[in-house]
């Protein structure tokens, strides 16, 4: 008899075991309420675009557009700079650093200021203030050295980060060389651009090349980018 209810009881206990293990989610759920997340994978931080304006711009091609920016326009974009930043030369610092010849200068050209950790992280990167760094930085100063303690939104408009980074050249950055415009850049491509807008004392067009047939009628860069320059 004894032995019968032996197996009971192992009968029993395993039942109550699986019992608990079955209930085991249910009862948690219950507590914890976990709720699905609506969109299911890991969470990235990339803005949604609408499709067909995929962000894969590319950078301002700066040896077409540098030579004919608004340069007025650009100093009027400064607006936005000033309640932080002087520019002229020997000027303060503010909440921001004085940004005289920043434009091709290192990252951090003002020994004086106390920059963030992001900058110096990012220096170590990228130490220098091209073209490009400077554009990527005034577009989404956060996203670009993130940690940043510029607090500013940034500029979306590219045209108007163009003239601003146009003017701050003209701000002590003279000596910083503007590129020669890039052939495969410009309207009509492959054929090297004898149209293109010139830069001063710069030789752009790559001569000596034996023009290829049939290519002589490449539509020329003067339709869009008018070469007189601006003052
Ligand atoms: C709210 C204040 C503020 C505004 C507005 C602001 N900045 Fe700044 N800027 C800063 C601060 C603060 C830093 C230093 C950032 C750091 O150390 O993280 C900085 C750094 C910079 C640097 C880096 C300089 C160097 O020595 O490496 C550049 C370039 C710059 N700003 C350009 C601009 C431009 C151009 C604008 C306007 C479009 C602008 N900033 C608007 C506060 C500002």
């Amino acid at each position: 008899m004894s032995g019968d209810l032996k197996w009971n009881k192992i009968f029993g206990a395993g039942l109550a075991t699986a019992m608990v293990l079955v209930g085991m989610p249910y009862a948690i759920g219950y507590i914890y309420k976990t709720k699905p997340p609506e969109k299911m994978g890991y969470f990235i931080d990339a803005p949604e675009e609408p499709s067909g304006t995929v962000e894969v711009e590319l950078p301002p091609e700066w040896g077409t557009v540098l030579p004919v920016a608004d340069l007025a326009a650009g100093e009027a974009a400064f607006a936005r700079c000033q309640a932080c930043h002087t520019v002229n030369q020997g000027g303060a610092n503010g909440i921001g650093p004085n940004l005289w010849a920043v434009i091709g200068g290192p990252v951090m050209h003002m020994p004086g200021f106390a920059y963030s950790d992001a900058f110096n992280a990012h220096k170590a990167i990228a130490p220098v203030w091209t073209y490009d760094e400077m554009d990527q930085f005034i577009k989404a100063p956060q996203r670009h050295i993130a940690g940043t303690k510029m607090s500013f939104a940034g500029i979306r408009d590219t045209e108007t980060r163009i003239n601003l980074i146009a003017w701050l050249r003209s701000q002590g950055s003279g000596g910083y060389a503007i590129p020669a415009p890039d052939p495969a850049r410009q309207p009509g491509a492959a054929v090297p651009a004898d149209g293109a807008a010139p830069v001063e004392g710069g030789e752009a067009a790559a001569d000596g090349q034996a023009p290829v047939e049939g290519a002589a009628a490449a539509p020329t860069a003067e339709a869009t980018t008018p070469a007189q320059p601006s003052a």
